[in-house]
């Protein structure tokens, strides 16, 4: 065998490698790649709910320096993500620089990843982004190259301005262009589609790469918003699975406009519908009640769930509402959710989930098993409160 040890030979061998490496992830099929990025939900941080254009470099670290040090981080959370109003000018060449809020792009990318997670940023196919910035409209390439020259590892990519170039019907086209730029950098990079929910999405976002689409307009931080949007998902549940998700907008948990439960009720929806986990709370300041509802590993466990399961509906009557969603183990989680102005008692039956004889329960807020039911099990459930349980047969 003709083996070179010296470390030049090594280097060279360890670059044809990355070059392979590279080839080959350009070369998978969209489906196949995006399972690569986003086998289970993404989760991590955006800029926009807080900070909206007062986002900054140094916010920015700030969430990466919390997320890293106040356990989010072993929770699961890894992106940390720019959202829009970072875009500064073109130069003659129609590279993108950023904005003087943002005085190196690269330095940030690095920081981010000095602490173990990923760097996210944001663009749109149209030639403005909704907040007014440069777009990526005819700079697709360009675009792609220059991100991934900073280290970047997710993008969302707002529709906005492009219905002012392209029809509705173009959308899928539109997408796959920046979905093949980026695949033609070699870097795993999340594409995360941001288009309301126009165009049932979900029939076409997972065949051109995308490993996420929002299935709404905005979320607001706010009980009628959070849950107008989180109840409205069923059906939507066959769309989803691992390497490309629905997305019902990121988390405003902590941002100061729902109460305890709104927001215990907000994280445990979005966690059985496999959505991305997006904090959009002013990390650096959040209070002791948000970084647990934030962190709780047994709800975070239900999004997080290699089987990829979207829960949905099973049992509704006015404001009480039974989601189940069955987990890779074998075991079912059911979210027992009341909409109502008054607290309830609220009853499963057990075969709605396919659950025969005697099953064990457990309370995943409360963090504690409550035993064996056989035929039905009932709880007592606060004003727009929840109670999450998992039951083992
Ligand atoms: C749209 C998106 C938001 C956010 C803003 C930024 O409204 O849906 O999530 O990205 O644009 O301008």
């Amino acid at each position: 065998m003709n083996q070179n040890h010296s470390p030049k030979a090594r280097f060279a061998g360890a670059g044809r490698l990355l070059l392979s490496a590279t080839l080959a992830l350009a070369a998978l099929a969209p489906a196949a790649r995006a399972q690569t990025v986003a086998a289970t939900p993404p989760m991590g941080w955006n800029s926009w709910n807080h900070f909206a254009c007062k986002v900054n470099d140094a916010v920015v670290r700030a969430a990466a320096d919390a997320i890293a040090s106040n356990g989010m981080k072993q929770a699961g959370y890894v992106y940390v993500n720019v959202d829009d109003c970072w875009q500064g000018q073109r130069d003659t060449s129609g590279v993108i620089h950023p904005n003087s809020r943002f005085p190196d792009m690269k330095a940030l990318g690095d920081y981010v990843h000095s602490k173990g997670l990923k760097f996210g940023i944001y663009s749109s196919p149209g030639p403005k982004t909704c907040g007014g910035y440069e777009g990526s409209y005819r700079h697709e390439a360009q675009d792609a190259k220059q991100y991934a020259s900073w280290g970047v590892d997710y993008l969302k990519y707002d529709w906005c301005s492009a219905e002012r170039v392209y029809t509705p019907d173009q959308m899928p086209e539109v997408y796959k262009k920046m979905h093949d730029a980026l695949a033609s950098t070699g870097r795993p990079i999340v594409f995360s589609l941001c288009e309301y929910g126009l165009k049932s999405v979900w029939h076409w976002g997972p065949s051109i790469g995308g490993n996420s689409w929002r299935t709404t307009d905005d979320i607001e931080d706010n009980w009628n918003s959070m849950s107008a949007i989180g109840f409205a998902q069923n059906g939507l549940e066959r769309f989803a699975g691992p390497g490309h998700w629905n997305d019902p907008d990121m988390l405003e948990v902590g941002n100061g406009r729902m109460n305890h439960e709104e927001y215990v009720t907000h994280m445990s929806l979005w966690c059985l519908l496999s959505a991305p986990l997006l904090a959009g709370n002013d990390l650096a300041k959040m209070t002791p009640d948000t970084l647990a509802i934030l962190t709780n590993p047994e709800i975070i466990a239900l999004d997080q769930d290699p089987k990829g399961a979207q829960a949905h509906r099973i049992w509704e009557e006015g404001p009480y509402e039974l989601w189940s969603k069955p987990l890779a183990d074998g075991s079912m989680a059911v979210g027992l959710f009341n909409r109502g102005e008054d607290a309830e008692k609220i009853t499963l039956r057990l075969q709605d989930v396919g659950m025969m004889g005697s099953v064990t329960v457990r309370d995943l807020w409360g963090r504690k098993d409550l035993g064996k039911f056989s035929g039905t099990f009932s709880t007592d459930v606060p004003r727009h409160g929840v109670v999450v349980v998992r039951i083992h047969q």
